[in-house]
């Protein structure tokens, strides 16, 4: 039987119980109502109390409503016309006409059996992939990666790792702020103010200090700020001198971002910052102008927008003294984005503060006529545990280099307390991959809209949603997978036959197991990372459920299915992890 494949995410695909249930609740309501169900969603998802089945159907409701009928009645000729493939048990009516499901327990049996063999566990790429770029990470040239930059990076990267994962072509795309007015007050303030002792003992710090240095000089002194525009219009003209100068500021930033990125272990696809797409704003703002999508203003270029909910100001293209603005260059970047690479859907990992700039970014871009599917991930704010803004001490903002060197001091006795026997060496090796986990994790780990409470404690903790829990509970199913390897001699490999699924922990943790496909496909449409780190930690705890009570190495009957769980554990875990881009380690 084919399933219905009305859009993305209904199509049968192996591994995604939530899609396979979709596409037969969809065949029988239009088995049962005919064209009267045209369109209706079944409107399946996990239930919220396992003492009324696993699944849910909530859609014979809102259809009764639209076909004026008793909803128990058509919940009977739903549920007459369902056929459940082996998949689940006979369906049951509840309440005023919610249908419940419960999976059957041999199709679970039989399927995670056969999924242990597969290193993707059954969860097959989407059937459509889509070329997707990830905007994240940006930072700006001349300033230090501070906390504010973890987000964008974390959750962007969680983004473009899952979708790969998924199946879609992903462009993880680091759009630096490599370009604009501030290399002006830098190239003035360089040549006025440069200590080559500092700049040599710390080159970021020094950049970071000369370009404050110069933005007050330049408020104070008009004559200042007329020589740091001449500095900018001699870079924009192409002046050799301040172009050399120009790209020893980008280099020097560049390797600052790149430790901050090993540490984190993120890698981008493509790195095109603002200047890469510099000698197309003339030509691009003449061509709206031509068009007449924008207009002249005052002097400025400006589009005017009336979609509701957009800020009742204009878009601004180009000031009226020449210069292009940030939006310009995003502009142009979609340009690029679509035309040349391809892009379908385009994702902007950047804060909610930006959100009425990609508003009418993306109006503008639907004006042009330039389609995709475009999203703005915000998120809110990094905050003391206080709920003030996370700073340092005294008062500044903290240096994500710092932070991480941090988390690996914090975790580091714990680990020489697990592990005393490897040498310093190894110690901190670990101690600095589960410490950017457990800071990255926490990042990760709530709605991403919300403002986020930095706490060490919380995010260090060995219990709860955390990182090191999480990384624990890993290395636990690594080491009973060694210790049947200790006793029995041989790597314990799956063999694709049955569960047998007879206790209600093991039964619970088959459950959880097959929810993977589906958590993932949720990432992936919703793109809320948190969602992955909920699944991961329900199942760790499931995990840890069954293993306090079951022996897992005991008697012939049950060791093999036992081990097999655990095996999948592991390797959903290790996945879950690796989409997040958590570190794993072998011991801890
Ligand atoms: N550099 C920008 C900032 O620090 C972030 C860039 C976001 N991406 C974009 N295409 N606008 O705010």
């Amino acid at each position: 039987m084919s399933g219905q494949t009305s859009g993305e995410g209904s199509v049968v695909s192996a591994g995604r119980i939530v899609a396979k249930l979709t596409a037969m609740a969809e065949d029988a309501l239009f088995r049962a109502f005919g064209e009267a169900a045209r369109g209706a969603s079944p409107d399946v998802r996990p239930t919220t109390d396992a003492r009324h089945g696993d699944y849910q159907v909530n859609g014979v409701l809102p259809l009764a409503k639209l076909m004026k009928d008793n909803p128990r009645k058509l919940a009977e000729r739903f549920v007459a016309a369902f056929d459940t493939q082996g998949l689940c048990l006979a369906p049951e009516i509840a309440g005023p006409g919610f249908v419940n499901l419960r999976i059957d327990p041999a199709w679970l049996a039989a399927e995670l059996g056969r999924a242990a063999l597969d290193a993707r566990l059954h969860v097959a790429p989407v059937a459509h992939p889509q070329k997707v770029v990830v905007d994240f990470s940006g930072p700006n040239v001349a300033k230090r990666m501070h906390v504010g930059h973890l987000r964008s990076t974390g959750i962007g990267d969680a983004i473009v790792r899952t979708l790969k994962f998924l199946g879609h072509k992903v462009i993880g795309d680091n759009h630096v702020g490599d370009w604009g007015t501030q290399f002006g007050i830098l190239l003035w303030a360089w040549q006025a103010e440069r200590d080559e002792a500092a700049l040599a003992a710390d080159p970021v710090g020094e950049l970071e200090r000369l370009y404050k240095v110069g933005s007050a000089a330049m408020k104070a002194d008009p004559a200042v700020a007329d020589q740091c525009r001449a500095e900018l219009a001699a870079l924009q003209a192409g002046d050799p001198e301040r172009k050399a100068l120009w790209d020893r500021f980008v280099a020097i930033s560049r390797a600052e971002a790149e430790r901050v990125y090993a540490h984190l272990e993120v890698e981008f696809d493509a790195w095109l910052g603002e200047s890469f797409y510099n000698a197309r704003l003339p030509g691009l703002v003449q061509e709206l102008v031509d068009k007449g999508i924008a207009v002249e203003d005052a002097g400025a270029v400006c589009v005017f927008l009336d979609e509701p909910g957009l800020p009742k100001t204009p878009y601004i293209i180009r000031k009226s003294d020449g210069a292009f603005l940030y939006a310009t260059t995003d502009l142009a970047t979609v340009e690029h984005r679509i035309e040349t690479l391809g892009a379908e859907r385009i994702i902007y990992v950047v804060d909610t503060r930006q959100s009425d700039h990609f508003r009418q970014l993306f109006a503008t871009c639907r004006k042009i006529g330039w389609h995709a599917d475009f999203v703005h991930v915000g998120f809110g704010m990094m905050l003391g545990k206080d709920g003030r803004p996370f700073k340092t001490r005294d008062g500044g903002t903290v240096r994500l280099d710092q932070l991480l060197a941090e988390a690996e001091e914090r975790i580091l006795p714990l680990v020489q307390d697990k592990w005393p026997e490897a040498d310093l060496a190894e110690q901190r090796r670990i101690a600095a991959k589960v410490g950017a986990g457990a800071v990255k994790y926490a990042d990760l780990a709530q709605n991403l809209a919300t403002d986020y409470k930095f706490d060490w404690d919380k995010l260090l903790a060995a219990d709860g949603n955390t990182g090191p829990y999480l990384q624990y509970a890993l290395v636990r199913c690594l080491s009973v997978l060694r210790e049947h390897e200790a006793r029995f001699g041989t790597t314990f490999e799956p063999d694709g036959a049955p569960l047998s699924l007879e206790t209600d922990e093991e039964k619970a943790l088959a459950l959880e197991l097959a929810r993977f496909g589906d958590t993932l496909d949720r990432v992936g449409q919703q793109l809320l990372p948190h969602i992955l780190c909920e699944y991961l930690y329900q199942l760790a705890r499931t995990f840890s459920a069954f293993y306090a009570k079951h022996t897992i190495l005991g008697d012939e009957a049950t060791r093999r299915s036992r081990l097999t769980l655990t095996h999948l554990v592991y390797k959903t875990l290790e996945t879950g992890l690796s989409c997040l881009n958590i570190p794993r380690v072998q011991r801890m």
